[in-house]
């Protein structure tokens, strides 16, 4: 049974930014992973949002050992299943279906589901998790939001996404219940759209200096 392995908010735990990728090629998959672990950001959450999505997971897994390579939007029992075929260390689904928890159960992979509502997180805890996405951070409440569900649900850590960015992160990396937090700021399009590699590695050296403070 591996719907959470027990070390994976361990190593979650020692990076304070989980980068959300998108990739359009493998190409880009490699350049931008590369610029991201040289400045110091290992854990990559490559979306299955492009058709080349599970070739990147697998191409920046085989290149990168040193990373820790999961998939994001990963939303049905078979993307479960494909993502842990093609290598994945971890899977990100933006919401907990039954369905979803149940293929957890048997999956080799470790799932962090996404919740947003004390409601959706009783729901999670039901199935087993005890780590969570809080999707879409911001547009769901943002760190008050945390901060409330950590009166009834202390047992609980989070992995806030979605509108965070290098100037919102550290008052989300400053609450008790927060892990790290996940965005896609590191990567702005239009640096990828001009190959700009460096510009990637520096903002990624500026989100890995963020802490956890608390
Ligand atoms: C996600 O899938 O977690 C979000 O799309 C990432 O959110 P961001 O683009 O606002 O950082």
């Amino acid at each position: 049974m591996q719907t959470q392995s027990p070390s994976l908010i361990e190593r979650l735990v020692n990076v304070p930014v989980i980068p959300v990728l998108e990739f359009s090629s493998v190409d880009e998959a490699l350049h931008v992973s590369e610029a991201l672990i040289g400045g110091g950001l290992p854990v990559l959450e490559i979306t299955l949002r492009t058709p080349v999505a599970l070739d990147a997971i697998k191409a920046v897994a085989a290149a990168f050992p040193q990373a820790c390579v999961g998939a994001g939007t990963v939303l049905t029992a078979a993307d479960l299943q494909a993502v842990g075929n093609a290598g994945a260390q971890f899977a990100v689904s933006p919401g907990l279906t039954p369905a979803l928890a149940v293929a957890a159960q048997g999956a080799g992979v470790a799932l962090l589901p996404g919740v947003a509502t004390a409601s959706e997180a009783m729901a999670a805890m039901e199935a087993g998790f005890k780590f969570l996405k809080f999707f879409p951070a911001e547009a769901s409440g943002g760190v008050p939001m945390l901060k409330s569900l950590y009166g009834p649900f202390a047992q609980l850590r989070f992995c806030p996404t979605g509108g965070i960015d290098v100037a919102r992160a550290p008052s989300y990396l400053a609450l008790p219940n927060v892990v790290c937090v996940g965005g896609s700021w590191v990567v702005p399009k239009d640096a990828v759209a001009k190959g700009d590699w460096a510009r990637i590695r520096t903002l990624a050296q500026e989100a890995a200096a963020l802490r956890k403070s608390a």
